[in-house]
């Protein structure tokens, strides 16, 4: 008796689990940040303005769908500090990539390739960066707000490489997988 009852919870707790993993969902916002103090350049953080973070991503799969972003990874750049996987500073002339923190998985895909696709043409990127979805709207992360948990934001060369014009739409959606 004790036995089928552990089994039935058992299923049970596996079928909400599949269910959450189908949906994408359980990659709900931890927080929110509300900076005191703004900044006055383009995309910074207003004062006063909830920005919500995440611990997550969604599943990643052999097409995980994101929205691309332009970063400018050289120095003096909007991205802030050097890069998390390596302390450094990178050339925008580089197919350079980073990941919001949930797909950043803790850097263990520092160094990798992932394969991006979008506008009917695919590149390879490299992972040297997170987009930190958890913090926010300080210096380090030059004032911008915490990234959304589905974001590859991606250098010059990654957007023309995919012959997109990254000046003119900011964002584009995308399907991403590791290479
Ligand atoms: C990008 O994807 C989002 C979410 O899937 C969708 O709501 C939006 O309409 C898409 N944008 C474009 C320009 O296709």
């Amino acid at each position: 008796m004790l036995r089928s009852t552990g089994r039935l919870l058992l299923l049970a707790l596996a079928a909400s689990h599949l269910l959450l993993a189908a949906a994408g969902a359980g990659c709900e916002p931890s927080g929110s940040l509300r900076p005191s103090r703004g900044h006055s350049c383009q995309d910074c953080c207003k004062a006063g303005q909830a920005y919500p973070t995440y611990r997550c991503s969604p599943p990643v799969s052999s097409s995980t769908r994101a929205v691309m972003t332009l970063n400018n990874f050289d120095e003096g750049g909007e991205g802030g500090d050097p890069s998390e996987c390596d302390g450094k500073f990178h050339h925008n002339s580089e197919r350079v990539v980073a990941l919001s923190t949930g797909w950043y998985s803790g850097g263990s895909r520092c160094g990798n390739n992932v394969r991006i696709r979008a506008n009917g043409r695919s590149v390879l990127a490299k992972v040297v960066d997170e987009c930190d979805t958890l913090n926010g709207c300080d210096r380090e992360h030059g004032y911008q707000p915490p990234c959304r948990n589905n974001v590859v934001d991606a250098s010059q060369a990654v957007w023309d490489a995919l012959g997109i014009t990254g000046e003119e739409v900011g964002e584009y959606n995308v399907t991403w997988s590791d290479a």
